[in-house]
């Protein structure tokens, strides 16, 4: 098999950004949509020029057309979806946060070692060549010694009808874009914060709008994320350490050339812009599908680093549940 075939389990928004990616990957194509309504999804893949349609989920995933199943349903059905997907023989890419609760990542990751399925969290941004330099520069010390992560993800609805204000769905600003600052937080110490402090505003539907968090790590680091669904769109992060700071404009979309900017700050002399070699946002996620299904290279975002960050949201919504700091002690290392 030299080309694995993709099919969309929903018709969700988000699925624009992934057609694309999966047209411009050499070794995939795109051949199936499914909806709960079959005119839904049958007009989706006219719209789209996707070959098969399919009126329900549970069609697409009985489908012999199909290798591998892009999940972008509502948080609250990943879990759910993903493991039917794998125990149907599909490998399985799951948007982010890939589930709501430990047990359910649990739950995934034994089912994708039972079926010997790939299982890949939707991170997209981790695979951008600007997050990769980022990580380069941390390991190589060019920052010296890292005392801080700073990062946000804010933006406002145009409409309350939204999957992100429904708490049974999975609601709420941290679980949907707080996720980004918590990831990339883990992703610069190397590991989970040993406790974490977390705050909310709750809006009218009873989900998060506004959060804010300080996550503590080893060696006295720290990081401080926030997120909210009120103000206008603003994304920042930077990474400050004993030697200079890196700062990152757009560290987790609209990572497109024109915007974007990564400068380094240097504890002496001028700060510096460092050049990022283009990259399509999305396609680095599919190709690492497709390297882990073709190649058998293990995925580069690991289920071991998912697993720690919903962790850690978890942690950081009861902190702000009970208004004190909550310990995440059996520190493994991702
Ligand atoms: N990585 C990224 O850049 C990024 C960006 C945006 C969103 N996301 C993630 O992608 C996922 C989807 O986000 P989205 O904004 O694309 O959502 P959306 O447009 O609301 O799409 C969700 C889809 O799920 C299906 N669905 C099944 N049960 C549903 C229910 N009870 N209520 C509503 N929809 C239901 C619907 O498809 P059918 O009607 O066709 O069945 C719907 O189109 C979320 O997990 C989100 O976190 C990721």
């Amino acid at each position: 098999m030299t080309k694995l075939r993709w099919g969309l389990l929903s018709t969700a928004n988000i699925n624009r950004r992934l057609i694309p990616a999966i047209r411009a990957s050499a070794r995939g194509e795109l051949v199936a949509v499914a909806s709960r309504q079959r005119e839904t999804a049958e007009s989706y893949a006219t719209k789209w020029n996707i070959p098969h349609a399919f009126g329900s989920y549970e069609e697409l995933l009985a489908s012999d057309e199909v290798d591998v199943i892009y999940n972008p349903l509502p948080n609250h059905l990943h879990a759910e979806w993903s493991i039917r997907a794998m125990k149907a023989g599909k490998h399985v890419l799951c948007e982010k946060p890939m589930a709501l609760t430990l047990a359910e990542v649990d739950a995934m990751i034994e089912t994708a070692e039972k079926t010997g399925r790939v299982l890949a969290e939707a991170f997209m941004y981790r695979h951008h060549p600007q997050t990769k330099i980022v990580g380069e520069w941390v390991q190589n010390g060019r920052l010296g010694q890292i005392t801080l992560v700073r990062a946000t993800f804010n933006f406002a609805f145009r409409s309350r009808q939204n999957i992100r204000l429904v708490p049974e769905y999975g609601g709420g600003c941290l679980w949907d874009v707080g996720v980004y600052p918590v990831s990339f937080a883990q992703y610069v110490m190397g590991s989970s914060p040993t406790w974490v402090l977390g705050d909310q505003w709750l809006g009218d539907t009873g989900v998060d709008e506004d959060f804010a968090g300080q996550l503590h790590y080893q060696d006295g680091r720290m990081a401080q994320i926030s997120s909210s669904f009120r103000t206008p769109f603003y994304t920042y992060a930077e990474v400050i350490g004993t030697e200079g700071r890196l700062y990152l404009n757009r560290p987790f979309v609209g990572v497109n050339d024109a915007e974007r900017q990564l400068v380094f700050y240097p504890k002496d002399g001028t700060p510096e812009v460092i050049p990022v070699p283009e990259q399509e946002l999305y396609l680095g996620e599919v190709e690492d599908m497709h390297a882990a299904i073709l190649d058998g290279k293990p995925p580069y975002l690991t289920l071991a680093e998912t697993r720690n960050h919903i962790r850690t949201v978890l942690a950081l919504y009861e902190s702000a549940r009970t208004k004190q700091v909550v310990w995440l002690t059996d520190q493994e290392e991702a």
